[in-house]
């Protein structure tokens, strides 16, 4: 007999039980953990390898993938089995793949048909169960997502496309959409901000009250300054009322390269972890 974290001598109540040998809580509506394993998951760095697999080289057309056993990981922490994840900017689906993986539900929205079709194919490869993908902006799309009935979102935004030139545009030239911004024009900090949190404050409708949100952002390192955009992201996502933010996980990404831009003579950062900005829906 163990205890909640597998140690030795406990007794058993009538709300724990025994799953294969450990303890659970049968208090715990979050997830399906047992006390070690959340135990575990309440690290703030993650720095477990996770394989370049399923379909990898199809998957990295893309670019900004992210592991489908990290996106299962996460979505094992914050929820149930059979529990409905949303990812309103889904990319190649690593949301979804993850899901797929950990027997949850998902659905996804992209604004890009290819990276939506790749989602298919690679579904198709693994033999994985192909979730609803949404093709389009999710500043429109998340209006066909009811309210209050996902469980879990997990996503990653995109990359902000820098302007290098803000400081000689006047406020008044100053234009910003989501269709230039896919055509990688450059837009401002500002304006990147901003249209994260348009999105943001309708998927806060989505989401049930009590659940958990988890984004992934990286910092860059762009026209000789470090922009620590995880921090400026959570403090904008911070300002939508229902979100409180509760954790930033460290995810150490041991597929980048190091490399020596600044070599021998500045100092320039190999940018190899990302943030998981954890936040939940409290009202
Ligand atoms: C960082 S990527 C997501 C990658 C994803 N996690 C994966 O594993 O493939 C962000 C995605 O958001 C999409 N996107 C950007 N703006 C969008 C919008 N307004 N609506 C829907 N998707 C959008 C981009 O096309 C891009 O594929």
């Amino acid at each position: 007999m163990t205890d909640l974290f597998g140690n030795p001598n406990i007794k058993i109540n009538k709300t724990h039980s025994n799953k294969k040998g450990a303890i659970y809580d049968n208090r715990n509506k979050i997830n399906d953990l047992t006390g070690a394993e959340w135990l575990y998951w309440t690290k703030t760095v993650i720095s477990k390898s996770y394989p370049s697999n399923m379909q990898h080289k199809l998957r990295s057309q893309h670019g900004g993938q992210k592991p489908p056993q990290l996106c299962a990981d996460l979505i094992k922490i914050f929820t149930k089995k059979g529990q409905l994840v949303l990812d309103p900017l889904a990319g190649v689906g690593g949301t979804l793949l993850g899901a797929a993986l950990c027997d949850r539900k998902a659905i996804g929205i992209e604004l890009n048909p290819k990276w939506a079709n790749i989602y298919k194919q690679v579904c198709n490869l693994e033999h994985l169960e192909e979730y609803p993908f949404i093709v389009g902006d999710a500043n429109d799309k998340l209006k066909y997502i009811l309210p209050n009935s996902i469980d879990f979102v997990l996503t990653d935004v995109p990359y902000w496309i820098m302007d290098q030139v803000t400081k000689t545009r006047s406020s008044a030239t100053r234009v910003s959409n989501l269709s230039k911004f896919n055509e990688k024009n450059l837009q401002t900090k500002e304006e990147w901000l901003r249209e994260m949190k348009d999105i943001f404050v309708k998927v806060a409708k989505t989401l049930k009250k009590n659940g958990y949100m988890a984004v992934f952002i990286g910092d860059m390192y762009r026209g000789k300054e470090y922009h620590f955009l995880a921090g400026e992201l959570a403090k904008t996502i911070s300002e939508i009322n229902e979100f409180t933010l509760k954790s930033d996980i460290i995810w150490h990404d041991d597929s980048k390269t190091l490399h020596i831009y600044g070599y021998p003579f500045a100092y320039i950062p190999s940018v190899i972890h990302q943030h998981i900005l954890i936040f939940r829906k409290e009202e």
